[in-house]
């Protein structure tokens, strides 16, 4: 973003393209416009990539990412795939309607969503915690991280207490996926979705989801297509109609994918496995560090992010007295940010500095 006098603090919001990414969306379209120079190995190895880099991002196998145009997608997918009996879904009030509404939609299978309510206006953990126990309950989706408060679950705790109980454990990962380290396969998480326009600097339309091996099987695609099959790949068996799902989850990807976006994506998500999350997540907390003890300093603001660096990722945000006019002043300074539910929302990145989030700060002062 050289020459562009805006500091970015958005990427919660939609995250900028590097420019290695920049480049092959160039290169795509230009071969795009003559279709038969876009060989068609480069899009069935651009799906490929993309499921193995998503997987690599995440902890997890190739074969258990299906590719998805985003977050809501995959939310979707265990929403009406997983072999739920009639009961109640936990989440907690305030989370994204993601995790909400396709939630909601399962009341006529006898299947209501229920709101944890807030504790000092974050997720309270103890109370999800407890209520997971009770027998009508069979599932608890949530977000890894808050969208507006950028509160950071514990999703082994949670996961460890579903496990325990029988419970579906599905995880909304958009706010936290190509910035915080995650282990799916060390973590009791049944579905994992994630959308990569914001954290991984990748294209509107790419995404994925994650399902725990066990059940890429056992669960039914309720959306099917000509892409979920085996013959799929074989143009000269299309008509066989052979109905035969893929074997791994590729079964759950249901139409022709958008090789171009996710080619662009492979760029984005190369540049993140080449610097390691670990190393953008210390940067990102190092930049948080700042934003709170800057909030601990002044009586008229209130952090809504939790200060422990445990428990947010690249989200900050803080409520104050005078928010409107921080704002404005905010936006005549041309730092890019959000309000979100009655709080300024920043949400710097790898290629935000030190100095860029110093002068924020005064501008804040000011
Ligand atoms: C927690 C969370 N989930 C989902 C989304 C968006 O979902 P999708 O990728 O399906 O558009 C957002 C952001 O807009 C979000 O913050």
């Amino acid at each position: 973003m050289e020459d562009d006098p805006a500091i970015f603090l958005n990427a919660a919001s939609v995250g900028p393209m590097p420019r290695s990414a920049v480049e092959v969306a160039a290169e795509w379209s230009t071969m795009r416009a003559r279709p038969h120079a876009l060989p068609f190995e480069r899009m069935v190895d651009a799906a490929a990539t993309a499921r193995a880099q998503f997987a690599a991002l995440v902890g997890a196998d190739a074969d258990e990412i299906a590719l998805m145009p985003n977050t809501t997608y995959g939310l979707n997918l265990a929403a009406r795939a997983l072999p739920m009996r009639p009961g109640t879904i936990l989440t907690f009030d305030g989370e994204f309607p993601s995790c909400v509404y396709p939630f909601q939609a399962l009341g006529s299978r006898g299947i209501t969503l229920e709101l944890i309510p807030r504790r000092d206006g974050l997720p309270d953990e103890d109370a999800l915690v407890a209520a997971i126990a009770r027998p009508d309950v069979v599932a608890v989706v949530l977000s890894w991280v808050q969208f507006a408060t950028g509160y950071v679950a514990d999703l082994a705790r949670i996961g460890a207490v579903c496990r325990a109980h029988g419970v579906f454990f599905i995880v909304d990962g958009i706010q936290g996926c190509g910035v915080r380290p995650i282990n799916l396969h060390a973590l009791p998480i049944d579905i994992f979705a994630s959308g990569a326009q914001k954290w991984q600097l990748s294209p509107w339309g790419t995404g994925f989801v994650y399902v725990r091996r066990e059940l890429v099987q056992a669960i039914e695609p309720l959306d099917v297509g000509w892409a979920c099959m085996k013959t799929s790949t074989d143009y000269t068996r299309l008509t066989d109609y052979d109905f035969d799902f893929f074997a791994d989850a590729r079964r759950f990807e249901v139409v022709t994918l958008a090789y171009q976006d996710f080619a662009v994506a492979n760029a984005s998500t190369a540049l993140l496995l080449a610097h390691g999350v670990e190393a953008v997540a210390a940067h990102i907390g190092a930049l948080g560090d700042r934003l709170v003890d800057w909030a601990g300093s002044r009586p008229d603001v209130r952090l809504v992010t939790p200060a422990d660096r445990a428990r947010r990722a690249g989200v900050v945000s803080f409520a104050a007295a005078n928010l409107d006019a921080m704002a404005q002043r905010l936006v005549a300074a041309q730092v890019i940010h959000t309000v979100r539910e009655g709080a300024i929302r920043l949400s710097p990145h790898a290629y935000n500095t030190t100095d860029e989030i110093d002068r924020v700060l005064r501008i804040l002062d000011n």
